[in-house]
């Protein structure tokens, strides 16, 4: 099968962990040169080190302009260009009612997952100018086109980050840059089995019962797989996939759609 990122770079955020380091390992697997990044530097070099292909890795807090900076400056002497950016790192929130969530939390979901976001492609746009093309996938959720109970200040991030997206896929269409926003709903990752340890301890159910009572909403009746999300967000970055920007897609079992 023809790899569809031969020699492509191909930047990941939040590549320590969950989404971040199987996309980085699928990537890999279809021959892109990688950009990674994460906050947590001992999950950042598990990954890096299970990968057979040209590999950077930056500590890198989402929230600092400074570290994107220098990021983008390592990418420009290590590799040239910037093909791929995936603004994947996120934080959830503890499980609470808004009228429960503080002020500090709240600023901290903006801070991560929304200026996180905003943060990256201001600084991996110009790259992308300057080599006349590029895709970028912000990662939001299903929280981020509908309300999500209990997860307030995450949800206003993540619609915040559709908002971007589209923003960003409207400047820069006439660019030859795609911006799209990929929303999963629950996918067993570590982010999820921390949200799912906090209702067990609540409840003392086991993992399958929590699980079930998770997808309780989802018409598929199941949380998803992480490779489920991973392999669209190969696809939505491919070349292949030449005609489309500006979107928020959903891989969620339906959720969105009832
Ligand atoms: N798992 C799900 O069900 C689900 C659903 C919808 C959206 N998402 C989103 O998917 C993305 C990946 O999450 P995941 O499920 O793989 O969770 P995860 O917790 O396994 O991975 C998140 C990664 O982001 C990193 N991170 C956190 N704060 C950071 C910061 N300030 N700077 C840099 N990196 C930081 C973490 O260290 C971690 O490696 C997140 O944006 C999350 O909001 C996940």
């Amino acid at each position: 099968m023809d790899k569809r990122f031969e020699n492509k770079v191909v930047l990941i955020t939040g590549a320590g962990s969950g989404f971040g380091r199987m996309a980085a390992q699928r990537f890999a697997d279809e021959g892109a040169r990688l950009a990674l990044s994460d906050v947590n530097a001992e999950g950042l070099a598990e990954t890096a080190a299970s990968l057979k292909c040209e590999v950077i890795s930056d500590v890198l807090d989402v929230t600092d302009e400074a570290q994107h900076i220098a990021h983008i400056a390592h990418i420009r002497d290590a590799f040239g260009t910037l093909d791929v950016a995936i603004n994947n790192a996120g934080w959830g929130h503890d499980l609470k009612p808004l009228h429960m969530v503080s002020g500090d939390e709240f600023d901290r979901s903006i801070a991560i997952n929304a200026k996180g976001v905003f943060l990256g492609m201001k600084h991996q746009l110009p790259m992308m100018h300057a080599a006349g093309g590029g895709a970028i996938l912000n990662v939001a959720s299903a929280a981020g086109l509908v309300g999500a109970a209990m997860i307030s200040a995450y949800a206003a991030a993540k619609h915040a980050v559709v908002g971007l997206t589209r923003a960003a896929a409207d400047e820069n269409a006439r660019k030859n840059i795609r911006v799209n926003a990929l929303c999963p709903s629950f996918s067993s990752t570590p982010m999820v089995q921390e949200m799912a340890s906090q209702i067990e301890a609540r409840t003392g159910a086991d993992r399958d019962t929590t699980y079930a009572q998770i997808a309780n909403r989802i018409p598929m009746a199941r949380v998803s797989e992480p490779q489920e999300v991973v392999q669209a967000m190969l696809w939505i970055c491919a070349p292949e996939n030449s005609f489309m920007t500006g979107q928020a897609i959903a891989i969620d079992g339906g959720l969105t759609a009832i």
